[in-house]
C-alpha cells in the first residue's frame, strides 16, 4: 500500500466516524433483525476514502468509515464503496481483500451511485440502504440527495461544507466570484435558489449585501432536503468544529424513518460540543 493512500485526519472528522460508526451498528442490527418482510440492506459509502487514516492528534492509525461500517457486529448485506482517487481505491481493494458482499468502485460517485447503486437499493424489493455522503466540499451533486430521497428507502448522512462555500463562492461581493466555482455551488444546491437565502436584502451604503450567517444556509437546505428532496425526518445538523470553536462543516441525517431520526438525534446530542478540544 503507497503512503499517499493514508490521509491526515483532525479531530472533528473522528468524532463524524464515531457517530456514522453508531449510528451504522444500531441501523444494522435493527434491519438484520427484521422479520416479515425480511429486508436486504445495504452500506454505501460515496466518498469512502482509503480505509485507514492517520489522526493527527495521536498519530495512530484510525480505521476510515467503510472499515467500520465492515467491522459492525451485525453485517450488512452488501457494501459499495466508491472512490475517485485511484490510490484510495487500490488502499480498499487491499484492505478488503475478495470479500463477496463488497463492491469497491473507481470513479465519479456522482454517476455511480444513479447508475449502478441506487438501482440495488429499490423499496419494492425489499431493500433498504445507508448512505454516507462525506465529500471533502461542493463534489455532490443534489441529483443523488434528491433521487436518494425520492426512492425512500435509503437513508443518508451528508457533510454539508459550509467552508469551503464560505471560501469560494458566498463572497461579499459575487461579482469576484468565479464562475466556475458558482457552478459547483448549483450542482450541489440543485439550482440557484441560494443566492435568494445567502444575502441580506438590504445592501449597505457601499452597495453591497451583507452575507447571512451560517445558520441561515444550513437552515434553508433543510427545508431543502424535507421539500424538495421530499425525506420526511431531517434533524438539526451536527455542526462540525475545529480547535478553534468554528464550523468546518455540518453533518446532516435525512431519512424516512422515524426511529432512525430518534436515534441520530441521541448520537447528535452525545457529541454536539466535542468538536472544540
Ligand atoms: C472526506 S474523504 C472521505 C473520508 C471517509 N468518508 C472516512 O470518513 O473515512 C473524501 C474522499 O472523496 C473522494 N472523492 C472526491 N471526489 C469524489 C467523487 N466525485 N466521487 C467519489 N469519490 C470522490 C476523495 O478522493 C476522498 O478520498
Amino acid at each position: 500500500m503507497t503512503q499517499t493512500a493514508f490521509d491526515e485526519i483532525n479531530y472533528w472528522s473522528e468524532v463524524k466516524l464515531e457517530i456514522v460508526r453508531r449510528y451504522a451498528e444500531e441501523y444494522s442490527k435493527i434491519l438484520s433483525a427484521q422479520k416479515r418482510p425480511a429486508l436486504h440492506h445495504i452500506y454505501i459509502d460515496a466518498f469512502a476514502g482509503g480505509g485507514i487514516h492517520i489522526s493527527k492528534a495521536s498519530g495512530e492509525f484510525v480505521p476510515g468509515s467503510p472499515l467500520n461500517a465492515l467491522l459492525i457486529k451485525h453485517p450488512f448485506k452488501e457494501y459499495h464503496l466508491i472512490d475517485l482517487d485511484s490510490k484510495k481505491a487500490d488502499s480498499l481493494r487491499e484492505i478488503v481483500g475478495n470479500r463477496p458482499d463488497v463492491t469497491i468502485y473507481e470513479g465519479d460517485c456522482n454517476a455511480l451511485l444513479l447508475d449502478k447503486v441506487f438501482p440495488r437499493a429499490k423499496w419494492e424489493d425489499y431493500r433498504r440502504a445507508l448512505c454516507l455522503l462525506d465529500p471533502y466540499g461542493l463534489h455532490l451533486n443534489w441529483e443523488v440527495i434528491f433521487t436518494a430521497g425520492q426512492m425512500r428507502s435509503i437513508e443518508i448522512f451528508l457533510n454539508f461544507p459550509i467552508a469551503d462555500m464560505n471560501r469560494n463562492v458566498l463572497r461579499r461581493d459575487m461579482k469576484k466570484v468565479d464562475p466556475g466555482q458558482v457552478a459547483r455551488m448549483n450542482a450541489f444546491w440543485g439550482d440557484e435558489s441560494w443566492r435568494e437565502v445567502a444575502y441580506d436584502k438590504t445592501a449597505d451604503l457601499f452597495g453591497y449585501e451583507e452575507k447571512v450567517r451560517n445558520e441561515v444556509m444550513v437552515k434553508a437546505f433543510q427545508d431543502r432536503l424535507k421539500n424538495s428532496a421530499d425525506f420526511e425526518y431531517v434533524p438539526d445538523p451536527m455542526p462540525m468544529r475545529n480547535s478553534k470553536g468554528s464550523v468546518v462543516y455540518y453533518l446532516f441525517f435525512a431519512s424516512h424513518n422515524r426511529i432512525g431520526e430518534d436515534i441520530v438525534t441521541y448520537i447528535f446530542r452525545k457529541y454536539r460540543n466535542k468538536g472544540a478540544l
